[in-house]
């Protein structure tokens, strides 16, 4: 069977599966959107997810499609449909159809597209060599904490990166700090051995994968500091680290061309990612 798409009510096939011209999302960016990782068949931190987009929609003031447990039986749908097992379900809602026109249609029902994407794990390579990391000025507006699907800077931010042999881009608000990777949260080791993370304010997304790590990061008792770090207290760093819902718990071992640490993935990002990956192995399935 072709890999299908949810699209309104109706499953497409992936290829044919279309939204007007008028949706206010391909328009205007007027729309929010979710990544809910899918890892050996279980949606991970799906109700936290759903969360954080119920929180989205509201901030925006755009109505629910639907209902969660229905949001949960669509994605299951097609889920079991493209046989996903490892990969993600994506979810994105806009504020509708409407002539264009900036102010809030009346009447607009939301417009809901559901799609999965089946993911390769993450290389050996690139888990023994780590990732290089350059460095941008942060561009965005002042609610980053909104999963917008307005990602202009995060796209220029990560092309810039791409066209420099690395990974990601760390962007950097105007005091120097970090705020987050363009689609990654951003964290580092400090030589005393305190992980460091930004904390969630309106200047970063709060990552589910952010959220999840720092709660076992509690339990395992390591020393955390939710605050803000410079471009210099990163790069003299004993380690380095990402995180997303695609890409877990990833090494850093360069910052903008300077090493991290001694130039390796270091020994306490190997056991957050263990850590990590045990917690999505234990989850049970629901329903
Ligand atoms: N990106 N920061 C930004 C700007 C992001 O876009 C993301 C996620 C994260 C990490 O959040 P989470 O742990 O919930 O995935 C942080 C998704 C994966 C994307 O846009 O594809």
């Amino acid at each position: 069977m072709p890999r299908q798409a949810y699209v309104n009510g109706r499953y497409l096939p992936h290829r044919d599966a279309a939204v007007h011209i008028e949706d206010r999302g391909y328009q205007f960016a007027d729309g929010v959107y979710e990544v809910v990782p899918v890892f050996n068949g279980i949606l991970v931190d799906e109700d936290l997810h759903l969360d954080r987009l119920d929180r989205s929609l509201r901030e925006l003031r755009i109505v629910e499609p639907m209902s969660r447990p229905a949001l949960k039986l669509v994605s299951r749908e097609l889920m079991r449909r493209n046989g996903l097992t490892n990969g993600f379900v994506y979810m994105q809602i806009t504020r509708g159809v409407a002539p264009r026109d900036h102010k809030f249609p009346k009447g607009a029902k939301p417009a809901l597209v559901m799609t999965t994407r089946q993911v390769k794990p993450h290389s050996q390579q690139l888990l023994d060599e780590g990732l290089k990391v350059i460095t941008v000025p942060d561009q965005r507006w002042d609610r980053c904490d909104i999963k917008s699907v307005s990602l202009l800077p995060n796209i220029l931010g990560k092309q810039a990166a791409v066209e420099a042999g690395a990974y990601e881009a760390w962007q950097v608000d105007a005091d120097g700090m970090v705020t987050e990777g363009t689609s990654t949260n951003a964290w580092i080791v400090t030589p005393d051995n305190r992980v460091v993370t930004r904390d969630a304010t309106h200047s970063i997304l709060n990552g589910i994968t952010r959220i999840t790590l720092l709660e076992l990061i509690r339990k395992e008792g390591y020393e955390l500091e939710e605050r803000c770090f410079s471009v210099d207290e990163a790069k003299n760093a004993k380690e380095a680290f990402l995180t997303s819902s695609t890409s877990f718990v990833l090494p850093i071992t360069q910052l903008d061309g300077k090493p991290i640490g001694n130039g390796h993935p270091g020994i306490l990002t190997g056991k957050l990612r263990q850590h990590y990956m045990d917690y999505m192995q234990n989850l049970k399935k629901s329903a």
